[in-house]
């Protein structure tokens, strides 16, 4: 469901996400049907969405979080009270400690991160599961910059550059879907099994990474429970999937205002108090049309907008959106499915560690500010 007839989105805060807990509950209830019925662990990816004031509801209906950095290890800590599976791009030797202290699982994304830290995991005093992050060179994504196995990826490792398995990593973790389906599923792990098959007698546990949409509407959650059901009793492993989106897709919405409608020849645009660079840059980069409130198709429209962004970029805007009523200052715009992927990327994506702000007076440096984890919590919840 879209949009909630009940929701009285002129009545709210603009600009505001309003996300809808009976909606959000209903996604809950089918992830925790197919965690059991599959008998796996499905773990949630907090870049998707990391606003912790969910996390007590949430954490019953899941085996835990990934983390992609040490600001969402913590968030995991402190709110969902288990220790993360952690896998960042790359690891920075002045964290590592910490992030070991927060994980109990951490998947290397190169062997050559696995052996820079090795050691400090076997002189860890609590055990930690060991994977490594490979790249089946398979993806049903088309938009390269969603692709994480588009050509010379830094994401995973190839088989080609893995002559043997190393020692100490008992996990293999892929991450190739985007919004996909079950078959896509299936396939992708043909390749996995095309590529590293030799080496699943070798892996305790396969993370299949997230992508599985498998609360839409349409999605085949039998073919899902039956596709993994087989590769677990096929190659006798433990299976985890990390969704991040499934989680709260269609959940909620960005409800916007109008502030001003500008006209340019026979153009009119719908200033919003809203950017699509700052608050929805997905629309730009996918760059995708995300539905609207009231909207009908531009060629039966009686009214036809550009939805323009409060920021000066001049491509923070949207191409015409038809309506059937003329739109008034004042009145609201609201942007169906907008909890995904919107608050997170706004803020500090994937929880990357803020660049500091420094001045250089020609000797020295002076630090203006540096960012810490309760920014980044401050910003997500
Ligand atoms: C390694 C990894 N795991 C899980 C996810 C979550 O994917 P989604 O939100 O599409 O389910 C992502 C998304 O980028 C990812 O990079």
């Amino acid at each position: 469901m879209e949009f909630s007839k009940d929701t009285p989105y002129d009545q709210c805060l603009s600009p505001a996400f309003v996300l809808d807990l009976n909606r959000l509950q209903k996604n809950l209830n089918l992830i925790k049907e197919v965690q059991e019925l599959a008998s796996i662990d499905i773990i949630m990816a907090l870049k998707a969405f990391a606003n912790w004031h969910l996390f007590p509801i949430i954490k019953d209906y899941v085996s835990g979080a990934t983390a992609s950095s040490l600001n969402e290890a913590k968030l995991i800590n402190e709110y969902m009270g288990v220790k993360a599976h952690a896998y960042f791009v790359a690891y920075h030797p002045k964290e590592f400690k910490e992030v070991l202290a927060c994980s109990s699982h951490i998947t290397f994304n190169s062997i050559s991160q696995y052996n820079r830290f090795k050691t400090e995991i076997e002189e860890h005093p609590h055990p930690i599961s060991v994977g490594l992050r490979v790249n089946p060179e398979y993806s049903v994504v088309e938009t390269d910059l969603y692709n994480p196995a588009s050509p010379a990826s830094r994401l995973g490792m190839v088989a080609a550059n893995i002559i043997e398995w190393p020692e100490g990593i008992e996990g293999l973790h892929f991450h190739t879907l985007c919004e996909s389906s079950s078959y896509d599923l299936e396939k992708t792990l043909q390749a996995v099994e095309e590529k590293f098959g030799q080496f699943l007698p070798q892996i305790k546990w396969v993370n299949m990474g997230g992508g599985h949409l498998m609360t839409k509407n349409d999605y085949s959650v039998k073919h899902l429970i039956e596709t993994i059901t087989n590769f677990k009793e096929k190659h006798q492993v433990e299976v985890i999937l990390e969704p991040g989106a499934a989680f709260v897709w269609q959940t909620g919405e960005l409800v916007s205002e109008v502030l001003d409608i500008h006209q340019s020849g026979v153009v009119q645009t719908l200033i919003l108090d809203v950017s699509f660079t700052a608050h929805m840059p997905d629309t730009l980069e996918m760059p995708y049309r995300p539905t609207v409130l009231g909207q009908v198709p531009i060629e039966k429209a009686a009214f036809r907008y550009r939805l323009g962004g409060l920021s000066c970029l001049s491509g923070d805007y949207l191409e015409e959106y038809g309506f059937n009523q003329e739109i008034q200052i004042g009145d609201r715009i609201v942007f169906a499915d907008m909890i995904h992927y919107t608050t997170v990327k706004s803020n500090m994506f994937n929880g990357v560690a803020h660049p500091s702000l420094l001045q250089w007076d020609g000797s020295q440096f002076q630090l203006l500010r540096s960012y810490n984890y309760e920014d980044y919590k401050k910003r997500m919840g």
